[in-house]
């Protein structure tokens, strides 16, 4: 009797210590529950064992990272999930192809947030328009971008070639590629395959991959900016391993491209959308304000305010708005040129097909951009040689080639036209 009562006792115990464990199971975050099962942790063990001889780099990466110190595994990324293509090897089932939906397992919040910038669907819209994603995709991403994905494919792929866009335009474009599986866009840009590091993701050169060269010049501009010089002296000093959720000026008192556009200093509240804290179109011909303007400039000037005073910062924003206005009056004034001659049938509607296309697009696409850019993030001879000098340059060389189109024309009339306007 009494062992039948011992017994009954302990299996009661057994079972509340059971529910207890499901249930606090149950509560644990998503990342917490999704650690590796021991059969997951004996496959890491056989991946990684092989992998050492056969590929000693990703296994040396991975074992230094974040995600081997907490028990995330080879095959926790590896498995095939849902809609993904799948193929045996070695005796496990893997994906394919590696996508944020696999991430997203564990980091749904950066995913969600990064879905919402311009980094994803509008990235690879911009060179290969609408055609590869589904009418969802469309309609979710021209909520928070009008006219960004909505696109024909970029002119620059037909007068180019097909090879021009798979080496070029789509190597820094991927970052918004969809995928099979319905996800969209490239965690490892920014944060690499199996190092899936914080600090990568915080040094200007990561986002310099793509951001640098004369039509979108922030490398260059940052590194001849006070930061950027600061950056370079002071690299060793900062704590770039910092956690992300605990972030201030004492850890990072030099800001990087991410502290300005991504990072939540002094619980500024961290993001992945980069358009965020942007007010401006810049990248556009002529630039206007973002819907959300003074939101967004709000959320950087909270930025600057965690390392400068309100006047210093106030000023570097009212400066870098007349030079907007500058370079919009000077940009409208070439469009209204071009505009003109097209009017009067002495260009087409093809684009790229003239000298004088090449000169206004780079009028505007290189040197406009530059210089507004240059006015934002302290580029001094960005906003001058690489920006307004050239500017005036290319605006001389457009009036001369549009008046020997008129001569042209003129010429094979047998008369003279009077000139456009100007
Ligand atoms: C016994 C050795 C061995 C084991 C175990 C092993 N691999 Fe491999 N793996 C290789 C070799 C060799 C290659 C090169 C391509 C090939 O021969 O299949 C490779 C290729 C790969 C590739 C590239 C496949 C492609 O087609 O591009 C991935 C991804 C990969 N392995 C992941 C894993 C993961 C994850 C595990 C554990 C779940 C694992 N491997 C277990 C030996 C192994
Ligand atoms: C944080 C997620 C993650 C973890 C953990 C991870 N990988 Fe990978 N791995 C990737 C991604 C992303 C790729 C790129 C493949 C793709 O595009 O599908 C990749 C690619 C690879 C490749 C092919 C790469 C090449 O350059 O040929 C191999 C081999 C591989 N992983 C092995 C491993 C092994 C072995 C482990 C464990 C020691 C591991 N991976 C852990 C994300 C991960
Ligand atoms: C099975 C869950 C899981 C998957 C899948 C996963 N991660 Fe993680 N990841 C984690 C956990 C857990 C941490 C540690 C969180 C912490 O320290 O608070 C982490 C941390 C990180 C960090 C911070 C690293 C640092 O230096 O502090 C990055 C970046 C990251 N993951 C990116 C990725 C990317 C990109 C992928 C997909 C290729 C991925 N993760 C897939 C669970 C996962
Ligand atoms: C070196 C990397 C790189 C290459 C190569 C590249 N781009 Fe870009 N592109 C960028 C970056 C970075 C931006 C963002 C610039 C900004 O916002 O200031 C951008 C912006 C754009 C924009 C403006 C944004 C928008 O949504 O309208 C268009 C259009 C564009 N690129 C098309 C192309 C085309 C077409 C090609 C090839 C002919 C190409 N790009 C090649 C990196 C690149
Ligand atoms: C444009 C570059 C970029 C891309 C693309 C990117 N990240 Fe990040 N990520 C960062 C930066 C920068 C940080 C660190 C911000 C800081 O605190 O300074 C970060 C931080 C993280 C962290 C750490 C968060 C924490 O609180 O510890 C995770 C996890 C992460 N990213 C996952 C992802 C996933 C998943 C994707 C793909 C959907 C992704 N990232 C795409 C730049 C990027
Ligand atoms: C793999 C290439 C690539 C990398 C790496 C990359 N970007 Fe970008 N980024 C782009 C492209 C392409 C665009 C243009 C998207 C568009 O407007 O169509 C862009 C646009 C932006 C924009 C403008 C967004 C908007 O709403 O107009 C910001 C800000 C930005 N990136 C910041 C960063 C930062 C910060 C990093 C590093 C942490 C980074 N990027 C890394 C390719 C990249
Ligand atoms: C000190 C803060 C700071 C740093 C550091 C910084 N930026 Fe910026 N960035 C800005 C500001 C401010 C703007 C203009 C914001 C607006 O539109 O209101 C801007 C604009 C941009 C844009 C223009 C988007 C468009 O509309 O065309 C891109 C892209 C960008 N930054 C990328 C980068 C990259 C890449 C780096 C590093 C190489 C970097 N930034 C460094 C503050 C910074
Ligand atoms: C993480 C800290 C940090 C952030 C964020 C930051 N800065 Fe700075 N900035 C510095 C430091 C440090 C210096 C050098 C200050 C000194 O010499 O005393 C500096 C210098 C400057 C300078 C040059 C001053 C001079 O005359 O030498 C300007 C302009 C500037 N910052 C503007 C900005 C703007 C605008 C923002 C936000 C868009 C910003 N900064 C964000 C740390 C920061």
């Amino acid at each position: 009797m009494s062992t039948f009562r011992s017994v009954f006792i302990a299996v009661v115990v057994a079972t509340a210590l059971l529910v207890a464990g499901v249930l606090i199971h149950a509560r644990r975050p998503a990342v917490e529950r999704a650690q590796p099962t021991p059969q997951l942790v004996e496959a890491t063990g056989k991946c990684a064992a092989c992998h050492r001889q056969e590929t000693g780099a990703i296994v040396v990466e991975y074992e230094q990272s974040r995600h081997a110190a907490v028990g995330t595994n080879c095959l926790d990324c590896h498995k095939a999930l849902e809609g993904q293509e799948r193929f045996e090897h070695r005796g496990f089932t893997l994906t394919r192809r590696i996508t944020p939906r696999n991430c997203a397992e564990c980091h749904a919040t950066q995913y969600d947030e990064f879905l919402r910038s311009r980094h994803a669907a509008p990235a690879y819209a911009a060179v290969l328009g609408a055609a590869p994603f589904t009418a969802a995709q469309v309609a979710f991403a021209e909520q928070y971008h009008p006219g960004g994905v909505r696109r024909p494919p970029n002119p620059l792929i037909a007068a180019e070639g097909d090879v021009a866009t798979t080496a070029g335009c789509v190597s820094c474009h991927q970052i918004g590629q969809p995928h099979r599986d319905g996800s969209i866009g490239n965690c490892t840009a920014c944060h690499a395959r199996h190092a899936t590091s914080v600090a990568l993701a915080r040094l200007p050169t990561t986002c310099g991959q793509c951001h640098l060269g004369p039509d979108h010049s922030q490398l260059e501009i940052y590194q001849e900016s006070k930061h950027g010089v600061l950056f370079n002296a002071q690299r060793a000093r900062l704590n770039l391993e910092a956690d992300p959720k605990r972030l201030t000026a004492r850890d990072m008192p030099v800001p990087t491209c991410a502290t300005c556009h991504m990072s939540g200093l002094g619980g500024q509240g961290m993001t992945h959308d980069v358009g965020q804290r942007l007010s401006w179109y810049l990248f556009a011909a002529v630039s206007t304000k973002r819907p959300g303007y003074l939101r967004a400039q709000n959320a950087m000037k909270a930025i600057c305010l965690e390392c400068h005073t309100r006047p210093h910062v106030e000023r570097v924003y009212r400066q870098a708005e007349t030079v907007v206005a500058a370079t919009n009056a000077r940009i409208a004034e070439a469009t209204r040129l071009m505009d003109g001659l097209r009017k009067d049938g002495l260009i087409g509607d093809r684009p790229f097909t003239r000298p004088i296309d090449f000169t206004f697009f780079d009028l505007w696409h290189y040197f406009g951009r530059t210089t507004k850019h240059g006015a934002f993030m302290g580029g001094a001879d960005y906003i001058q040689w690489h920006g307004n000098y050239e500017l005036l340059a290319h605006w001389v060389r457009l009036q001369a080639e549009a008046q020997q189109l008129r001569r042209e024309r003129g010429g094979m009339a047998g008369g003279a036209t009077p000139g456009h306007g100007r």
